[in-house]
């Protein structure tokens, strides 16, 4: 995606001239990880979301912001800042910003789109560490008062589009698709309702791909639409 190259905070791609009789469309993150640029399958998905997106849409590019593991000092700084009433010293403000930010930004969306293809029955690790950076205790999520858990990013949407080479829509593989299967719940256990787009089966049959990577171009336009984004 052209211009797509910056942190999601500062890229707002289009953002139409506000009109006091026409209520505001919602505000789309798309984060991405297609690390095969143009060649990406996933990445055509991706654009399509945005090219039919009429409201301001900013982009999270995982392979041009490349998000650490959550290491031991990294851990102990957020484990301070979200079970603890302690300030964190100046060097634990640093270590914990990055995953400030990206709480931030899935806050301040009202549709939040997952694009990656799947890496060994999973989503790459890439899109974990992003997982990892969001789901903060009392920002994104939180423990109940009577037991169980609170998602706290109520109201919003969840957009999962992801491509594969093989298919997973049928026993016996169906079981193996951790990637929408994981991706979806963790969107869904901080508060979102999630709705997935496939195009699958891309390598197992080639001389279909490109119908199957236009039909899911058909479902995310018609996801747009009703999304009024
Ligand atoms: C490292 C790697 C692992 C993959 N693992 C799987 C897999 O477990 N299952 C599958 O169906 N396809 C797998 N694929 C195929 C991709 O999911 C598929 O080709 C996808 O459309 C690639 O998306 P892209 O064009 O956005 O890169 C894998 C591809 C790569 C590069």
């Amino acid at each position: 995606m052209t211009n797509n190259n910056h942190p999601a905070s500062s890229t707002p791609l289009h953002q139409p001239p506000h009109t006091p009789s026409a209520p505001p469309r919602p505000r789309t993150l798309i984060v991405h990880y297609t690390p095969r640029g143009e060649q990406s399958n996933t990445r055509a998905l991706a654009l399509h979301f945005k090219e039919c997106a009429k409201g301001h849409v900013a982009i999270l590019d995982l392979e041009h912001t490349q998000l650490p593991f959550l290491n031991a000092p990294i851990l102990a700084a957020y484990t301070k800042a979200a079970y603890t009433a302690q300030p964190l010293t100046e060097d634990e403000e640093t270590l914990v910003a990055p995953l400030k930010k990206h709480v931030e930004e899935v806050l301040a969306a009202d549709i939040v789109v997952l694009a990656f293809p799947m890496w060994n029955f999973g989503a790459p690790a890439a899109v974990k560490a992003w997982l990892d950076h969001v789901l903060w205790k009392g920002k994104t999520w939180d423990f109940a008062p009577g037991g169980g858990y609170l998602g706290l990013v109520k109201g919003k949407k969840g957009v999962i589009l992801c491509t594969t080479g093989g298919s997973y829509d049928a026993p016996p593989m169906n079981k193996y698709d951790h990637a929408t299967a994981h991706t979806r719940d963790v969107l869904q256990f901080m508060g979102l309702s999630v709705q997935i787009v496939m195009a699958q089966g891309l390598n197992q049959f080639p001389q279909e791909a490109t119908a199957r990577i236009e039909k899911a171009k058909s479902e995310i336009a018609a996801l747009v639409h009703k999304l009024g984004v």
